[in-house]
């Protein structure tokens, strides 16, 4: 806003009457410094699963950042697991930008349509970890974007996303209920 209106406050006396706002830059800075890396946090709430770390490496174990979507990718998300030990689960990804509302002015995370493309992943399948064990986890879950061409060719490079990743517990007579619930706002890579 100060930005905004230091912006305004120069044109306005460079030319003397007030110019149209398209001349101010609209677009949105990276939050919580994810231009230079991942910020990763547990959703509001108390879970058994709670994340403290996070880092993303691409297939040859070199972290990759920032992140090509293109790219098979392991988000390693270091956590613990103040539960029970956990035999199945299942993971629901939720992929959202971060734009301009134009109502509001604000810089807002808004959620992208991915249907069912990345819901109820099969946790054990996916990361083969299973079972989840109590105490100190390494939890490593593949992210194959690639296969979702639909999803990646909506991610445009210079915008920040934020991945909302759900995991229930899938263990036969549980109620599914959700076990970890982690936020991790990242950067996509510049298009080639
Ligand atoms: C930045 O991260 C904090 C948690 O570390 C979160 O509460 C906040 O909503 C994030 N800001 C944005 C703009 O997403
Ligand atoms: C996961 O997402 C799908 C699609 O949005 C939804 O139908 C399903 O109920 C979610 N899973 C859980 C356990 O909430």
């Amino acid at each position: 806003m100060w930005k905004l209106f230091l912006i305004f406050l120069t044109l306005a006396v460079g030319y003397g009457f007030a110019v149209p706002i398209k001349h101010v830059e609209d677009s949105c800075t990276y939050p919580n410094g994810t231009d230079v890396k991942i910020h990763t946090y547990n959703c509001d709430g108390s879970w058994p699963i709670m994340v403290k770390n996070s880092q993303v490496y691409d297939s040859n174990g070199n972290v990759m950042y920032p992140i090509d979507p293109r790219k098979a990718m392991i988000l390693d998300l270091i956590s613990v697991n103040n539960g029970i030990v956990f035999t199945d689960n299942k993971v629901n990804v939720t992929i959202y930008s971060f734009g301009k509302n134009w109502l509001t002015g604000n810089c807002e995370w808004l959620k992208l349509e991915t249907g069912t493309l990345l819901a109820n992943i099969d946790g054990c399948e996916f990361a083969h970890n299973c079972p989840l064990q109590t105490g100190d986890l390494d939890l490593k879950l593949p992210l194959d974007l690639s296969l979702f061409a639909a999803i990646v060719n909506t991610l445009a490079s210079n915008k920040p996303y934020q991945l909302e990743v759900q995991m229930f517990d899938y263990y036969e007579g549980s109620k599914h209920e959700e076990i970890a619930c982690v936020v991790s706002q990242i950067r996509f890579s510049e298009g080639n």
